[in-house]
């Protein structure tokens, strides 16, 4: 039973959605990238923390793993990635003759930026038995050092097929990394990495809001605090975020995400309510990456088709093999 009143729940709700484009100039761009898509035989992708506008007009709307399984098997010419740096990298791997367009070149990740590759490097070379599993939040460099990539929809069964003589080390994300030795009973290395949005949240702030609506299962990613994992009913991906909450009964949900996931949430199920997890500062949180993307910048990239994603022919090869294998582990 959700114990607040409809005018509380609307007003939770009403945060975490942007002033947006003029209505006007949001269906001429609109129909300009719909036209665009068309003459260029393109497809847009987008993560499901991109701004509502960008949702809405893309071909496929994701998680990290839905957004590479999409990129393996596309048809089109041209791949308009709408997402971070290392998930248009991931799509160029995948079509190194295919042309892959972002619109900002400079939406990086704070996992990213925490694991430069001569760093991995370094690590690796203490341990020659290391069997290094990276998030796919992570350079192409780092991506080419390591076994296999996981995202948070996989991470589990990437780990659980994982070698049994080895050392596994996991990179860069170290709460996704501690939810899987969990679930898995697998130990670990884990890198020392974060993402700056989801260890915001705290047992604190989702305590308080628990006790303002009472009875609204909580949903958090894994890239949350262990503090805030242990008081949600369900850890999981974005992706797997649209399924719980399409399949439970309740009729409202607190979510721990970022807050682009509301609109996700919301289109795909209209009849229930999306309450977004409040941080001790803020009353729901954005990635600031993410959020460089705009439908402006979107309909740019693709009149201009640039910024172009390009990588060096050994980086795309070494980068390939352990994209393919998680690939290869997620279909079995
Ligand atoms: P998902 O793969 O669950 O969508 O997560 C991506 C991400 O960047 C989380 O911060
Ligand atoms: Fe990276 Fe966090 Fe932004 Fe996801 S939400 S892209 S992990 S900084």
């Amino acid at each position: 039973m959700i114990d607040a009143s409809d005018t509380q729940i609307r007003d939770r709700e009403k945060i975490g959605v942007r002033p947006g484009l003029a209505p006007a100039r949001l269906d001429a761009l609109s129909r300009e990238i719909v036209g665009l898509k068309r003459s260029l035989n393109a497809v847009i992708l987008a993560h499901n923390y991109q701004v509502s506008e960008i949702q809405d007009v893309a071909d496929f709307v994701g998680d990290s793993l839905g957004l590479a399984q999409q990129a393996a098997k596309t048809s089109a010419d041209v791949i308009v990635f709408c997402g971070v740096h290392f998930m248009a990298e991931t799509a160029k791997i995948l079509n190194p003759g295919k042309v892959v367009v972002l619109p900002d070149r400079d939406a990086g990740c704070s996992l990213e930026e925490s694991c430069p590759a001569d760093r991995l490097r370094a690590l690796q070379a203490t341990n020659p038995n290391f069997y290094t599993i990276a998030y796919i939040n992570c350079s192409a460099e780092v991506k080419a050092l390591s076994d296999v990539i996981c995202t948070s929809g996989n991470a589990v069964r990437i780990v659980n097929a994982a070698p049994a003589d080895k050392d596994l080390l996991f990179v860069p994300d170290e709460n996704l990394g501690s939810w899987v030795m969990e679930q898995t009973g697998r130990p670990m290395t884990l890198w020392r990495g974060d993402c700056y949005v989801h260890v915001e949240w705290t047992h604190g702030s989702i305590l308080k809001i628990r006790e303002d609506f009472p009875g609204a299962p909580v949903v958090a990613h894994p890239e949350c605090l262990r503090s805030v994992r242990l008081l949600a009913d369900e850890v999981c991906s974005t992706e797997k975020m649209v399924s719980y909450c399409r399949a439970s009964p309740a009729p409202a949900f607190i979510i721990a995400t970022e807050a682009g996931m509301l609109h996700r949430l919301r289109r795909e199920c209209p009849d229930k309510t999306f309450i977004p997890a409040p941080t001790d500062r803020c009353a729901c949180n954005e990635c600031r990456f993410m959020k460089m993307n705009t439908l402006d910048k979107l309909y740019d990239c693709m009149v201009n088709l640039s910024p172009k994603l390009e990588l060096s022919r050994d980086i795309l090869e070494r980068a390939r093999a352990p994209i393919d294998r998680m690939l290869e582990i997620s279909a079995r």
